[in-house]
């Protein structure tokens, strides 16, 4: 299991963002473009305060989500409005090089359309992981743990709501995978998921690097 350890949430937001500049470098000086699917949740926002004060030609970056929630673009729960506050608006990001999942809509059609608009082959996932091992909406026990295809809807019983998610084989296909957590609450998850537990979904992704904390680390 590949990890850097940052003493701080912030630390690690700055940590991740070098190592988005120079995925960013590679895949720009080798095609011209970089793709790049953004995760939900809080601790993206500590990378998006660090990309935000780097100097990139943002116009060769195209960025995609790898899960969104049911909800319309501008609802405070939405993984869209977080990067746009904290990220995309701040850096005035093309908002053509913005692809949301558009949670207003049914969730299999929503699933449907970003199918088709996502690259062949994303440079870099972004994923993060919850306290019950779930990462961007596979969550234990739902449906979308086995689903084939790309992006599919998940109803996911414990928040009683349903998800737009990347899939395992959609997430195992993308060139990178960084995966940022964060949290003391996390660190027996952690330690299971570094020991193959086999007990949490996140144990599915395929050569991740994990950028974590001291917190989640400590047992580790
Ligand atoms: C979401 C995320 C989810 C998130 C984890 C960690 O839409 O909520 O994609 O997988 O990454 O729940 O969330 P925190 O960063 O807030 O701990």
């Amino acid at each position: 299991m590949k990890y850097h350890i940052s003493s701080t949430p912030q630390e690690l937001g700055q940590d991740a963002a070098r190592a988005f500049a120079d995925l960013y470098q590679q895949a720009v000086q080798d095609r011209g473009v970089f793709t790049v699917a953004l995760s939900g949740g809080s601790t993206p926002v500590h990378l998006y305060k660090a990309l935000s004060q780097m100097d990139l030609d943002w116009s060769k970056v195209r960025f995609y989500f790898s899960d969104e929630r049911t909800v319309p673009a501008d609802h405070k729960d939405s993984n869209y409005k977080t990067a746009r506050d904290t990220f995309l608006d701040v850096v005035g990001i093309d908002p053509q090089h913005v692809f949301r999942m558009e949670g207003e809509l049914d969730p299999q059609e929503a699933a449907a359309r970003y199918t088709a608009v996502l690259p062949d082959q994303l440079d870099l996932c972004y994923l993060g992981m919850g306290d019950d091992g779930h990462t961007a909406s596979l969550f234990p026990e739902t449906e979308a743990l086995e689903a084939s295809g790309r992006v599919v809807a998940n109803f996911v019983p414990k928040l009683n709501t349903w998800r737009i998610t990347f899939t395992f084989e959609e997430i195992n296909q993308s060139s990178n995978i960084h995966i940022l957590a964060t949290g003391a609450n996390k660190k027996e998850v952690l330690l299971e998921v570094k020991n193959k537990s086999g007990k949490h979904p996140i144990e599915r992704v395929e050569n991740p690097v994990w950028y974590v904390d001291a917190a989640i680390a400590e047992l580790l």
